[in-house]
């Protein structure tokens, strides 16, 4: 993607920070990403009297994914409330993983970067599939010698 097109990915976070409700911090959030099938879906962050339930702008982007057909996100950057570009906190660059995985590319303080090294040697879907499929495999061998 050309620096023209991470621009308007990032006019689109500062467009949704301005929906922020964030009465508790006063720490607005907005936050964008491509999908991979050229859409844009974005994300404000929603905070809660009961502080601990906070939702971050990812939350929203994420939902709004599924809300609008799902599919993979390949771009992604969020700002603050001066529209300044900030790193995802630790449980967003998860959930980020989850919808983008790898190669997930993130405008982050230092550069361009893919998920790989926002979050190294990340915990992930594939890691249950792996568990999954030996399981399986373990319950058909048992299941054959108990026969
Ligand atoms: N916040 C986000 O929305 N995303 C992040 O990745 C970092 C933190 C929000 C949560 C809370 O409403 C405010 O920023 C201050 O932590």
């Amino acid at each position: 993607m050309e620096q023209d097109e991470w621009d308007e990915l990032k006019a689109a976070a500062v467009e949704v920070m301005g929906h922020a409700y964030a009465p508790y911090s006063r720490y607005a959030v907005g936050a964008a990403a491509r999908v991979d099938d050229g859409r844009t879906v974005v994300g404000c962050n929603v905070e809660n009297a009961a502080y601990g339930v906070v939702l971050c702008a990812e939350c929203g982007l994420v939902s709004q994914l599924h809300a609008t057909g799902g599919g993979r996100l390949t771009h992604f950057v969020c700002v603050n409330g001066d529209g300044e570009v900030i790193m995802p906190c630790g449980r967003c660059r998860q959930l980020l993983f989850e919808h983008g995985g790898r190669d997930l590319l993130l405008w982050t303080v230092s550069g361009i970067r893919p998920m790989a090294e926002v979050l190294p040697d990340a915990f992930g879907p594939d890691d249950l599939a792996k568990t999954a499929a030996t399981t399986a495999a373990t319950t058909a061998t048992t299941t054959e010698e108990s026969k």
